[in-house]
Formats: structure tokens, C-alpha cells, sequence
């Protein structure tokens, strides 16, 4: 059931409901291209305000380990863990998606 539209002491939004989260798919196809060390990764590289998660299958199997980056809605696509140090620094860090690594389906301009 929904709490949309409820009435209650936890129902107030919070200021930070645009921070970050990082969603790395850990799913069977991804987790077999190596998202489970994507996800360690980011988890020793923590910066404020970004949250990292595993996720189910974000519907793009094949092309992982993917990484998705919201609400910014920007996605990474066969991420490789020596590639987390870099999209920690650019995109969550410094606020510049790194183009090399954006998902072609999704981002056709680079
Ligand atoms: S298994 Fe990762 S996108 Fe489907």
C-alpha cells in the first residue's frame, strides 16, 4: 500500500530528496560481468550526499556491469571497477558526467 497522499509525522520531504544515488545492478547478466566488484568500488570511495546501492536488472542486460545515476538519469554502461575512482571524482564529485563511459542507448551525444 501507498503512503502517497497519507497524513503522517514521516510523510514531510526532505531537503535532501535530490542527493544522489548510485544504482549498480547486481543482477544474474551484470553480476556475471563483474557488478559485484563495481559495487565495492564505490562503496570504499563514499562521498557526502551519495547514496550506492545494488539494484535488480535495469533492463539493459548485456551491456554491464550498468550504472545508473539519479536523478541525474545519466547511465554507465560495462562499467569496470578501476573505472569507479573516476566517475567518483567527475560526476559525483565534480558534477561532469564522464562521456567516455555513457550508455549509448540513452546518451547519443557525446
Ligand atoms: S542484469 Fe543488469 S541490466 Fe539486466
Amino acid at each position: 500500500m501507498s503512503n502517497i497522499g497519507k497524513s503522517s509525522n514521516s510523510a514531510e520531504i526532505s531537503p535532501r530528496v535530490a542527493a544522489r544515488c548510485v544504482r549498480v545492478c547486481q543482477n544474474r547478466t551484470c553480476k556475471k560481468q563483474g557488478a559485484s566488484k563495481v559495487l565495492e568500488a564505490f562503496a570504499t570511495l563514499p562521498v557526502a550526499d551519495v547514496t550506492v546501492t545494488g539494484s535488480s536488472c535495469l533492463g539493459q542486460c548485456g551491456h554491464g556491469p550498468m550504472v545508473l545515476v539519479l536523478p541525474d538519469m545519466v547511465w554507465y554502461c560495462g562499467v569496470k571497477p578501476n573505472e569507479v575512482p573516476l566517475v567518483v571524482k567527475q560526476h559525483l564529485s565534480g558534477g561532469e558526467c564522464v562521456k567516455k563511459m555513457l550508455y549509448y542507448r540513452f546518451h547519443t551525444e557525446k
